[in-house]
């Protein structure tokens, strides 16, 4: 058995190159006890592993030079020393980018065993019925409550947790508009996921027509972008509007505008709450069923753009920030 391994060699630059990694090939480790040694099948590809790229204060360290890429995964227990988990049973851990790694439960983003759901792919687990689609349930049931008759606006609309956040605040009764790039993302709002409105930020007019679909003021923001695009959304906001700040993917690689005017904040008393999946370790059983039952039912949709190869790991994370996925980016390793 040989384990490919990306290490972070340097603190890249704007987006990321298989220059920024070293390759090495290793021996799998050995597995230690209340430990279980899985070979990798699908890399999980998330904005936030640019963050840990980068040398800056955030909620996890930052990963070093020198260090394998971390990274969610899904993979297949090839030995295990943990009861109740069994060879061969597939796996949600922090694989990183290799091919084997010790996983060990604990934390929200510990080792967890993927159900095997009748009509629903394991990789799903990694997108809508894991970790995604539980930070979008998390933000708009916990943290925004959204209610039926609310106007919610969720920005990065098409991508994994934006689609999602839409469709369950959809569920809940909600009057949903999803901001994306290009007019096929905000058509496809629509048409597939059953957005009320898409609205393309690209597009000259976009300010306005962002007013036009939400005619009586927006209530919850679910925001993944930060930016222009949020300073728009929060100008369409109602009093005592909600906002969970979920993500900011316009300044993670080191560009875009960080400083707001938060009188509008004030003037308008809204309350802004930024939330992390690491906090919702209690809350993802619950989420992860609901969401799995929504799926299993077509009620919530879910897509994925899959590239192949582990080398191809740094490719599909810059694809997030080019707009090139249309919804959970994924790495197939295996
Ligand atoms: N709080 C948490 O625990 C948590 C957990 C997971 C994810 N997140 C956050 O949720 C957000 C979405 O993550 P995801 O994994 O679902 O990714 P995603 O939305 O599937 O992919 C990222 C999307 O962001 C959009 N985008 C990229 N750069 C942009 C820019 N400069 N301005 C506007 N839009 C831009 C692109 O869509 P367009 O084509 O529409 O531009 C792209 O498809 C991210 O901010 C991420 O950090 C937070």
């Amino acid at each position: 058995m040989i384990n490919r391994q990306l290490k972070l060699a340097r603190r890249p630059v704007g987006r990321v190159s298989l220059d920024d990694f070293t390759y090495e090939e290793v021996v799998p480790p050995a597995v230690a006890d209340g430990a279980v040694l899985a070979r990798t099948l699908f890399l999980s590809v998330d904005p936030t592993n640019r963050v840990w790229m980068k040398d800056v204060p955030q909620y996890m360290p930052p990963v070093a030079i020198g260090e394998v890429m971390r990274s969610g995964g899904l993979a297949q227990v090839v030995e295990s020393r943990i009861a109740g988990v069994e060879r061969g049973d597939l796996v949600f851990g922090m694989t990183g980018w290799q091919d084997y790694s010790l996983l060990r439960q604990g934390g929200a983003l510990g080792l967890a065993k993927i159900p095997s759901v009748p009509g629903i792919a394991p990789e799903k687990f990694l997108g809508v019925c894991g970790p995604n689609g539980v930070t979008a349930y998390a933000g708009i049931i916990d943290v925004a409550g959204v209610a039926e008759g609310d106007t919610v606006v969720v920005t990065a609309a098409a991508g994994s947790v934006g689609s999602a956040a839409g469709q369950i605040a959809k569920l809940r009764g909600a009057h949903v508009v999803g901001i994306a790039g290009g007019p096929d993302k905000a058509r496809l709002l629509v048409d597939h996921y059953g957005f009320d409105a898409g609205v393309n930020y690209r597009a000259d007019d976009f300010r306005e027509q962002l007013k036009a679909a939400t005619p009586d003021g927006v209530d919850v923001l679910f925001e993944n972008v930060g930016g222009e695009i949020m300073e728009a959304a929060i100008a369409r906001m109602n009093p005592l509007g909600r906002i969970a700040l979920c993500g900011m993917i316009s300044v993670y690689e080191g560009r875009g505008t960080t400083t707001y005017d938060w009188a509008p904040i004030m003037a308008k008393r809204l309350k802004v709450q930024g939330f992390n999946l690491i906090d919702c370790g209690r809350l993802w059983p619950r989420a992860a069923r609901e969401l799995s039952q929504w799926v299993g039912e077509g009620k919530i949709k879910a897509d994925e753009t899959i590239v192949d190869g582990l080398e191809k790991a740094p490719e599909a994370l810059n694809m997030l920030f080019e707009g090139k996925n249309s919804g959970k980016m994924l790495v197939r390793v295996a």
